[in-house]
């Protein structure tokens, strides 16, 4: 598929799977805006700048999840948006606030800004096993996982594997999971 003429924003940029994302849209032809904390960071950005393609039609923006509205000239104008920037640690001294909240709060921030631009027609998240992962259902072998396995925010809290808490309002749901976010529409 040609994404010659199209303008898709990938949210942190930097990180593993951005970047393969950022790699194989410019190879498929996308403009892609590109954001990270500090694009002045090299260790953040050379590799994007390097990628092929990346001259042409790489723009890097910068954008902090927590920052409301950080994202709303970013997105302005894109036809779709990769969602990935959210922090990723496996030892955490306050998960609230240095996990959960730039996810989930940085999330809907994101979404705000995809909702206020009418050029916007996807928006995709990346999620994780996490997010269907700790519950006290038994997975004997045969057993197959998927999304009517969500973890279970109980258990989650007690055995302190990962936290879990459900948003709701009238068009979307979201499950924050410690290590990961699931989000879908109704
Ligand atoms: N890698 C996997 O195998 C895997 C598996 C399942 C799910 N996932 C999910 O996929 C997503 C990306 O994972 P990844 O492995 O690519 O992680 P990663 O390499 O750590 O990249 C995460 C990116 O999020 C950005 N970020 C963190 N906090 C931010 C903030 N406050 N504001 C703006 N950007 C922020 C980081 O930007 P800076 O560079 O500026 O810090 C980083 O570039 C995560 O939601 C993760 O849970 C990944």
């Amino acid at each position: 598929m040609s994404g010659e003429g199209k303008v898709v924003c990938v949210t942190g940029a930097s990180g593993y799977i951005a970047s393969w994302i950022v790699k194989f849209l410019l190879q498929r032809g996308y403009t892609v805006r590109a954001t990270v904390r500090d694009p002045s960071d090299p260790k953040k950005v050379d590799h994007l700048i390097k990628l092929d393609g990346a001259k042409e039609r790489l723009q890097l923006f910068k954008a902090d999840l927590l920052e409301q509205g950080s994202f709303d000239s970013i997105v302005e104008g894109c036809d779709g948006v990769f969602h990935t920037a959210s922090p990723v640690r496996f030892v955490i001294d306050d998960p609230q606030a240095e996990l959960i909240d730039p996810a989930v709060k940085g999330t809907l921030n994101v979404l705000k800004s995809c909702a206020k631009s009418p050029s916007v027609k996807r928006v995709v998240l990346t999620s994780s096993t996490s997010a269907v992962a700790f519950n006290t259902r038994p997975k004997n072998p045969g057993v197959i996982v998927d999304e009517t396995w969500f973890s279970d925010p109980d258990f989650c809290r007690e055995s302190q594997v990962s936290i879990v808490f459900p948003i709701q309002n009238e068009s979307l749901k979201l499950v924050k999971l410690g290590y990961a976010i699931l989000m879908w529409f109704t």
